[in-house]
């Protein structure tokens, strides 16, 4: 196990999570990194460190450099347990003298780990010289947690950024020239969608604070997934596209269906919508999971959702989506709602209201089928989904 070699003075040490398939609800059928870096200067600096179960394969990469004794300083960037889990046994390894953290993160990690963890708080836009360079740190609370800031290497410009410009993305490959862009655009988007989102008026405001700082790094070094070094203002550009919500005339219908009304209504809503000129994107939630629902939310600006009735309530795995959607507080969307019933067509009422509480503004009445949709009401579907698409022109 070796580390990369970054620049001269920059190395991964990193680890690759191949097997991981679920991080928090999230998909990851792709695995993960936890991406670790060191400095060697005139002091030896780890910049975060791994999930407590890959603590090996980051030592066996750092020792492939250095002696792990003689790093001098840890910087925690951000205290969640993938990137602080393997901190307890990698300071009694190595021995730093110091361990650096944001205020919150100073606090957080204390929590997380052991009150009585020697960690230092670095305030906002301070900075230590580690020899020939520096390290400058700037918070960036809310990008993800409360606690997370970045890291500059300044005569270097490398940028240790931590969650953000990060996707889940297992490969062999270190660096963005690697990979074709259609090889990461996908996981580059939906961990925006399903981690940033809820963020995105901060990122808005960072990205503005980091370039007043006069902040243009060389290489963006973020805890998961690719580096950037061949052209790091592509994912910087991309967060601010994701960050303003831009919406491309899409739409997405997303439902679930017991003995196929749903699917046959929703097949007509999608050629409705298409009719008005609308890209449109239709999934299954017995095929498609919540994470990747969300990644194809992020550029969308209608959603429609159609349930079946189920017990009187609607299908479980619509009310995991309406909850998972809630906390992402997607903006601007426009839709409406459909389903299939049997006996009890209350319930559907009931989720109209409901995807309305999580900020879809309603623009085309609901269409519900009694049991198998009749011609009359794919019909009435097909006019929903169009007036819904004219809605977006
Ligand atoms: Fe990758 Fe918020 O931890």
């Amino acid at each position: 196990m070796q580390a990369i070699k970054i620049t001269d003075k920059v190395y991964w040490v990193g680890a690759i999570d191949w097997n991981i398939r679920d991080f928090h609800g999230y998909s990851t059928d792709k695995g993960t990194t936890y991406n670790a870096f060191l400095i060697l200067d005139e002091k030896v600096i780890l910049i975060d460190t791994v999930k407590k179960e890959f603590f090996d394969e980051m030592m066996l990469r750092i020792k492939s450099v250095i002696d792990p004794s003689k790093i001098d300083i840890i910087v925690s960037n951000h205290s969640e347990l993938d990137h602080s889990g393997a901190l307890l046994q990698t300071i009694s390894a190595c021995k730093p003298s110091k361990i650096y953290a944001s205020v919150m993160g100073a606090q957080n990690l204390k929590e997380n780990l052991v009150q009585d963890l020697p960690v230092e708080a670095v305030g906002n836009g301070s900075e230590i010289i580690i020899g020939k360079d520096k390290l400058k740190f700037v918070e960036s609370r809310m990008l993800h947690w409360p606690d997370s800031m970045i890291a500059l290497l300044e005569e270097e410009n490398v940028l240790f950024c931590n969650d953000i410009f990060g996707m889940h993305f297992a490969s062999t490959e270190r660096f963005d020239d690697e990979l074709e862009e259609n090889t990461w655009l996908y996981q580059a988007k939906k961990y925006y969608a399903n981690i940033i989102l809820p963020y995105s008026k901060i990122v808005t405001s960072f990205l503005a604070q980091v370039k007043k700082l006069g902040i243009n790094p060389k290489i963006i070094c973020p805890d998961h997934g690719l580096i950037w070094r061949k052209n790091p203002a592509r994912i910087v550009e991309l967060y601010a596209d994701w960050a303003a919500q831009k919406s491309i005339k899409k739409a997405l219908v997303v439902y679930d269906t017991m003995w196929g009304s749903c699917n046959k209504m929703a097949a007509s809503i999608t050629d409705g919508l298409k009719s008005a000129g609308v890209t449109v994107k239709q999934m299954s939630l017995h095929f498609s999971h919540r994470s990747d629902v969300v990644a194809e939310l992020l550029d969308s600006d209608a959603l429609i959702m159609g349930t079946p009735v189920l017990n009187q309530e609607i299908y479980p795995s619509l009310a995991d989506l309406l909850c998972y959607l809630k906390g992402l507080r997607k903006q601007g969307l426009k839709g409406g709602v459909f389903g299939s019933y049997g006996w009890s067509d209350f319930p559907l009422n009931k989720f109209e209201e409901d995807v309305k509480n999580i900020g879809v503004e309603i623009v085309a009445p609901l269409v519900k089928s009694k049991f198998v949709p009749t011609e009359n009401v794919l019909q009435e579907c097909f006019t929903f989904g169009k007036t819904v698409g004219e809605k977006l022109c």
